[in-house]
Order: C-alpha cells, then structure tokens, then sequence
C-alpha cells in the first residue's frame, strides 16, 4: 500500500533528528525521486527574477537547487536536519556562491524569503506541527512572498509520509495566505501519478498570523475564539498543544486569557 515506502517508522514513532540522520546513514529513502518533480520545475520555469531569495526547506539531496543553479538563479538557502545529509551537499555543491547550506531545525531558522519551495517536507512532519509550520512559513515569508510546491492528497497506513486532503490543506492555511492554485498535479513522477495537489500559496500581508502555546484546553475553545470580531482562522494542533490565530490585528493575550480560562488550568502564551 505504501508505495513512497518514505520510512520505517509508524506514526507513534518519533520523528527527529536522529531518524532522519538514521535513514540517510542506511540510505533508506525512498522519498528520493532522484530528480526534480515535474510540476515544481515546471513552475521554477516561470521565474524571470533569477535573483528571488529563494528557501527550501527539508531539502533532501535538493535535486530542485541543481536545476536552480543550472538555470541561473543567485540566491538559494536549503535547509535541513540530518547531518549526514548536509555534509555531503556541503560537499557536492561546495564553492558555490550561489547557494547556502544549513545544517538545523527548519523551525528554528530565521531568514526572509521571496519563494518557499515545498517538496515531502510537510508530510515528514508530525501532523501536530502543522500549526506551527503555517506560521513559520508565514514568518519567512517577505510581503507577497510565495510558498509553492507539491502536498499529498492521500494518506498512508505507514508514516511518515504523513498524509492529507485538499479540503485539510484549505481550512489549514485559510486567511494566512491566498490561494493562488491548488489542484491535483498533471505532471507528477510516476510512483506520485494522481496522489499529489500542486499548490502556490501567497503570504497574506494584511493579517497577524500568531502561535500560542497551550495547557489543559480542548477543542471547544476554537468556536469561541473563532467568535472573535477580529478572528479569521483559528486551528489547534493535533495534540492540543499550539493554536494557530490568524486575525485582522493581534488580540490582546488577557482576553484570549478570559476565553479559555474556565478553568485556571487552562493556559495561553505566545510562542
Ligand atoms: C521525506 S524527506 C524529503 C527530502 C526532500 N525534500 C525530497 O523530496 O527528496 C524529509 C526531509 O526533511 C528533513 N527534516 C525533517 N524534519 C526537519 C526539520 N524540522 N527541519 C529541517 N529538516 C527536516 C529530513 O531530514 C529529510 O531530509
């Protein structure tokens, strides 16, 4: 059944450094597709400003920065948390001006940049990042910036891959960014045929997006938040640990406080 056979683990499995490092050491990537996927080279052909600042985030072995390269573009940074990995991008694109390699935490990154290119990063990650991965997104993104690339439109008995559907995405990333396009990719590489969205989503300038952490609410507390004058979208992490806000201008944390305080185990504080 899962034949992007992307890893070992189940879903209970922890997800981190050390496992991706452990999968790139026993060369267990089935992710790979060994080169650029279809529908994001199509777009990178779109791009006349060769000089985009232009972020990749979980890059992998980033076959979509040798085609950037290859056609001329100046300013790429990749990003990603395996060492074993990174050491030997360090070393196949070494002397290159052109392109940064970072070794680390993609959520602990700071940088601003023009296009995000998506490619089997957010089905890497537990479903409880998810929040946090719109704000980040949100956050690296400069005015009007674009996040694009490539999301599943399926799910997996085994994951990672952790999978997702179109009407997810959608109520996901609703209010932070616009929807420029979303539609079943035509393109895709073989083993993806019919299973993935292509997307190109644009940061929405004229809205607060914030993260929250939380202790001791549930669910329930969305409704009422979502009842908020100024609210526009509000989402909780799988885990009940993080909100998602997105809002016309930022809430006053005391009254979201008030909110969710029924009980005082109830916490908020922003991230
Ligand atoms: C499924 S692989 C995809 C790699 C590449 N994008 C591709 O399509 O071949 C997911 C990648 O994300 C990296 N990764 C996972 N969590 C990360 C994080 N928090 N920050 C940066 N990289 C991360 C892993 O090391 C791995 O290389």
């Amino acid at each position: 059944m899962n034949s992007e056979k992307c890893c070992v683990a189940t879903s209970e499995k922890i997800v981190d450094k050390n496992y991706w490092d452990a999968q790139y050491k026993a060369n267990t990537i089935g992710w790979d597709l060994g080169e650029i996927a279809p529908p994001i080279k199509q777009y990178i052909d779109t791009i006349t400003d060769k000089n985009k600042r232009i972020l990749i985030p979980g890059c992998g072995n980033t076959y979509e920065s040798e085609y950037l390269l290859n056609k001329g573009f100046t300013n790429i940074t990749v990003i990603d948390i395996a060492p074993t990995l990174v050491e030997k991008l360090k070393t196949k694109f070494k002397d290159n001006k052109a392109i940064t390699i970072l070794l680390g935490d993609f959520f602990e990154h700071q940088g601003t940049y023009d296009i995000i290119i998506e490619q089997t990063f957010f089905c890497a990650l537990a479903p409880a990042l998810r929040q946090k991965y719109v704000w980040k997104m949100h956050q690296h993104l400069a005015d009007n910036g674009i996040l694009t690339g490539l999301l599943f439109n399926r799910n997996f008995e085994m994951s990672p891959p952790f999978g997702g559907s179109q009407k997810e995405y959608l109520a996901l990333f609703k209010g932070a960014f616009a929807i420029v396009k979303m539609e079943m990719a035509q393109n895709s590489s073989v083993p993806r045929a019919n299973s993935e969205l292509f997307f190109e989503f644009k940061k929405n300038n004229q809205v607060k997006v914030t993260l929250y952490k939380l202790e001791g609410s549930t669910e329930t507390i969305i409704q009422k938040l979502n009842a908020l004058p100024n609210a526009i979208n509000v989402s909780m992490s799988t885990d009940f640990m993080e909100l998602l806000l997105v809002s016309q201008k930022e809430i006053p944390i005391e009254e979201l406080q008030i909110i969710i305080s029924h009980d005082k185990k109830h916490t908020i504080k922003k991230f």
